[in-house]
């Protein structure tokens, strides 16, 4: 790929990526979206936005949210206007302890969705999450579903919290793993499912260079027609 990436000929499209858990899905989109001149859209950045909201204006106690005072109209919007920075707080682990919970009300997907689905709507985008082949956008042109190994993911995340100074342990992180695994596949609303028509990336053993390596033809196919 190089910087005639966006010549007259190519078209705009709208590329969905979901799958698992510390899957690496936010690298390589922010990375895609960086090649193609696209805007890069978290999709869970923003569910955990709703969530940090909740933490602390008292809609969430221990993890349990309210549903009645959780008024996802007023907070999704505020969370992206009121300028301040939240990129780390959301990452906490308050607030990874209660984004499950969150992202179950059917209210506030509801109101996400319909957020994302404008952000999106000129094409160029890059959007991940869990439901975006499946729900947001199941016309995108571009489905990608991302996979890898349990271990492979378990390893991966320790590294990362270790720099960060977090004590923990690979088992402990294995496990959590697993277990939003099921989370996310077995919940009610919006469950994790591969859309039929969506092209599956493992990259247990790839890095990140190889993965956009890998996706090269495929955007040639989609983007340019070739
Ligand atoms: O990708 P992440 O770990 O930042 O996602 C945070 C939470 O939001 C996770 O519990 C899954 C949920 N999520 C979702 O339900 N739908 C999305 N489109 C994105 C994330």
């Amino acid at each position: 790929m190089n910087s005639s990436r966006n010549s007259a000929q190519d078209k705009k499209i709208v590329i969905a990526i979901d799958g698992f858990s510390s899957g690496g899905k936010s690298t390589f989109a922010r990375m895609l979206a960086a090649r193609l001149g696209y805007i890069f859209i978290d999709t869970g950045a923003m569910y955990r936005a709703v969530t940090l909201y909740g933490i602390e204006h008292g809609a969430i106690r221990n993890g349990v949210p309210d549903r009645e005072r959780l008024n996802p109209r007023r907070q999704a919007s505020d969370i992206y206007v009121n300028g301040e920075c939240v990129e780390e707080k959301i990452r906490g682990i308050e607030v990874s302890a209660a984004v499950s919970s969150v992202s179950s009300i059917p209210e506030v997907r509801r109101k996400l969705v319909a957020l994302q689905q404008r952000m999106g709507k000129d094409k160029g985008v890059v959007m991940d999450g869990r439901d975006i082949g499946t729900v947001v956008f199941p016309d995108a042109e571009l489905k990608l579903f991302m996979t890898a190994d349990p271990k492979v993911r378990a390893v991966r995340r320790y590294e990362e919290l270790r720099a960060r100074g977090d004590d923990v342990s690979l088992e402990e992180i294995e496990r959590n793993i697993r277990a939003r695994d099921r989370a996310d596949q077995e919940r009610e609303v919006s469950p994790l499912r591969m859309a039929p028509d969506a092209v599956v990336l493992n990259n247990s053993d790839m890095t990140l260079a190889q993965q956009m390596e890998w996706i090269e033809p495929i955007l040639e196919e989609k983007i340019r027609g070739i």
